[in-house]
């Protein structure tokens, strides 16, 4: 798997510095037992690494989210992969615009450029494999032929494992801010926006149409943590696991406008969401994307049921 891996060459776009993946992000949650409960049926393989949690997908060593215990749920710190051959101009780049190198978090070994973005949120440009898609991911909508049976009885039906982190939602306090910094910095570019509420950024190098995105709040936080599925039939199939568990909050069936992705979100216990997601658009290193503002009331979902009401709350707030 590794070899067949490294044989891979990542896509880049030649004579641009800008981080390629989310190599991996950071959060504290109260419990890290019910984390570990919520996470596993979620169809995550999530391992015990000393004081941390370390949350990864079937069939791959690579670690997405490392949680932390902490008195309420918070967002952490924000691991960005980049090219060997980059971390030099990035050192060189923060050092031109005048931003302070950090030491890692406690109990963190790493490397990796230290820094705080625009609202205080730890960051990291590290050395990574390119974790992020170097082409769309495949998307199955597969069709029973004439005299065959489509569904499997409902004992035999699969459990829903994803293949690996989509991207992730954050709370800004500002999204204009965010877009500047995240653009000036890391080199990732706006894929589209509404109107100051919401903003999805992608890697120059290849990415989905959003590795991060922000969504405007009076504090920082997570929102959302996307995980990519390969069909409509395992989102249902994964709200169904999930629910099964007694995780029946949620929003979907749906699919988004921006970034067209299908969804279903399982609320987690701390008021977050996992996102199963399908079909993202895709950025090819090769294209510019045709970047632009839309009218919230016609960007944020094409279909699906109505929008919980605590959707966008930030629980953050107030820690
Ligand atoms: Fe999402």
């Amino acid at each position: 798997m590794t070899a067949i891996r490294a044989a891979i060459k990542p896509t880049r776009r030649p004579g641009e510095l800008g981080v390629h993946s989310v190599d991996r992000f950071h959060f504290a949650v109260p419990d890290l037992a019910v984390a570990k409960t919520f996470y596993g049926e979620f169809g995550l393989e999530v391992d015990e690494d000393g004081e941390f949690l370390a949350m990864k997908t079937r069939g791959n060593p690579h670690v997405w989210v490392t949680l932390g215990e902490g008195p309420r749920k918070k967002l952490g710190h924000i691991s960005f992969g980049a090219f060997e051959d980059d971390i030099d101009h990035f050192s060189r780049r923060l050092q031109e615009m005048g931003i302070k190198r950090l030491d890692p978090p406690p109990g963190i070994e790493s490397n990796g450029l230290w820094f705080r973005d625009h609202n205080g949120v730890p960051v990291e440009i590290r050395v990574a494999e390119k974790s992020s898609p170097n082409a769309k991911s495949v998307f199955a909508a597969v069709s029973a032929p004439p005299g065959v049976p489509g569904a499997v009885a409902r004992s035999k039906a699969s459990i829903t494992q994803p293949r690996r982190l989509a991207h992730i939602l954050l709370f800004t306090v500002d999204v204009a801010r965010a877009i500047e910094f995240y653009s000036k910095v890391l080199g990732l570019r706006l894929s589209d926006s509404s109107e100051g509420n919401i903003a999805f950024l992608h890697g120059v190098h290849g990415s989905d149409h959003h590795l991060v995105a922000f969504a405007r709040s009076s504090g920082v936080g997570m929102h959302h943590c996307s995980w990519d599925v390969g069909s409509v039939q395992d989102i249902g199939l994964g709200a169904m696991q999930m629910a099964k568990k007694g995780f029946v909050a949620g929003w979907g069936l749906g699919r988004h406008v921006l970034g067209s992705n299908y969804f279903h979100y399982v609320q987690d216990p701390w008021g977050s969401w996992s996102e199963y997601s399908a079909d993202i658009d895709y950025v090819p290193a090769t294209t510019d994307w045709a970047s632009a503002d839309h009218p919230g009331e016609d960007s944020f979902y094409l279909w699906g049921p109505n929008v919980p009401e605590d959707f966008i709350r930030n629980y953050e707030l107030g820690n």
